[in-house]
């Protein structure tokens, strides 16, 4: 059996593990393993693939990013780059593919498993926020950096008895923001599940005050609207090649942190956690999740179940198809939200 690796869409603290773990259980059944570099770019051009043997995916455990690359290059924007992503993965003369990614990279996988192609995916995303699934490759690592940032945040927050607005990831879900918030004990979290208007996070710090609490750590997630502040819209700035916006040059952290200071005359600050959030190694929960789940995509080759995917369902593994990606993004439950209210 020839088998591929792809890891598509941000990279996530777990992938190496997973990788590994499709690989390492593929060569130990003789099977031959491909790489394929970046992502779809890695099918879309020639020359994409290359060999793996089992040294290349030792040590790689503990490793954050991806080795085998990634990129956002979107085959289905575009007939010509679909039909060569075909044609290569035929000329490869792959028995199958394993496609690591968040919702856009499987999106290309179900539009190949639909096409009659040998794939299957395994859910990555540090958002965590994929329908499919109860959990994704990435996330814990994730909520694990946002914890120890507003720890940190705390003592110099306290000190300088000071706003600190923290702008975590979440494009369509505040996962991050709600989870990173009360491990890290937030004041108020913004998510875009739950919009909220300045005023109310204005009124908001003002009782805080009033009640003797001298620093605030607000958490907003990238993605969150904000009415009052963030009324333009998404505006015209750069997309990708899924069409989102880049949230990164969005700056809904340093606006919030600008106005909060305008309204209240409270000094702030804001620390934009960045990509911070999808680097270095993964946590514990992340390396055994993402080599349970990753053994778990290469079952499904064995078996010849392509189109589907390994998903958590409380603490097993389940399957489900690829083609429930689309059905929509996992929004973070009112009970977690309120939860973190009962702190504030
Ligand atoms: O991986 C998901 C995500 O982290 C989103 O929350 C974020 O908007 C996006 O990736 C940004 O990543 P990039 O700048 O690499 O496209």
């Amino acid at each position: 059996m020839r088998l591929g690796i792809l890891t598509g869409g941000g990279d996530a603290p777990g992938l190496n593990a997973a990788i590994r773990a499709v690989a390492r259980r593929a060569i130990s059944d003789g099977g031959e393993v491909l790489g394929v570099r970046n992502g779809w770019a890695g099918l879309v051009e020639p020359g994409g693939l290359r060999p793996m043997d089992r040294h290349e995916v030792s040590g790689i455990l503990a490793v954050g990013g991806t080795i085998l690359g990634t990129s956002r290059v979107n085959p289905l924007s575009d007939a010509e780059a679909m039909s060569s992503v075909i044609s290569h993965f035929q000329e490869a003369g792959l028995d199958a593919l394993v496609t690591l990614g968040g919702d856009d990279t499987l999106s290309v996988a179900r539009a190949l498993a639909d096409r009659g192609l040998p794939v299957v995916g395994v859910p990555k995303t540090m958002d965590n926020d994929l329908q499919l699934t109860e959990y994704c490759i990435g996330f814990d690592s994730a909520v694990a950096i946002v914890t120890e940032a507003l720890d940190r945040l705390h003592t110099t927050a306290a000190a300088h008895h000071r706003v600190m607005v923290v702008e975590v990831m979440g494009r369509d879900t505040g996962w991050v923001a709600v989870m990173g918030g009360l491990a890290g004990g937030a004041d108020m979290i913004v998510i875009p599940e739950f919009p909220v208007g300045l005023d109310d996070i204005v009124t908001h710090l003002r009782t805080r005050r009033q009640r003797g609490r001298d620093f605030s750590i607000v958490v907003v997630a990238e993605g969150a609207s904000i009415a009052g502040l963030t009324d333009g819209g998404e505006g015209g700035g750069p997309r990708d090649a899924f069409g989102h916006i880049l949230l990164s040059r969005r700056g809904v952290g340093p606006q919030l942190a600008d106005q909060i200071e305008a309204e209240t005359g409270f000094e702030s600050r804001v620390t934009v956690l960045g990509y911070t959030q999808r680097g270095g190694a993964p946590t514990a929960y992340d390396r055994i999740w993402a080599t349970r789940v990753g053994s778990a995509g290469y079952d499904l080759v064995r078996e010849g179940r392509f189109g589907q995917i390994p998903v958590k369902r409380g603490d097993q593994v389940a399957i489900a198809q690829l083609s429930e990606v689309a059905a929509g993004q996992r929004q973070v439950p009112e009970e977690l939200y309120r939860l973190a209210q009962v702190f504030y």
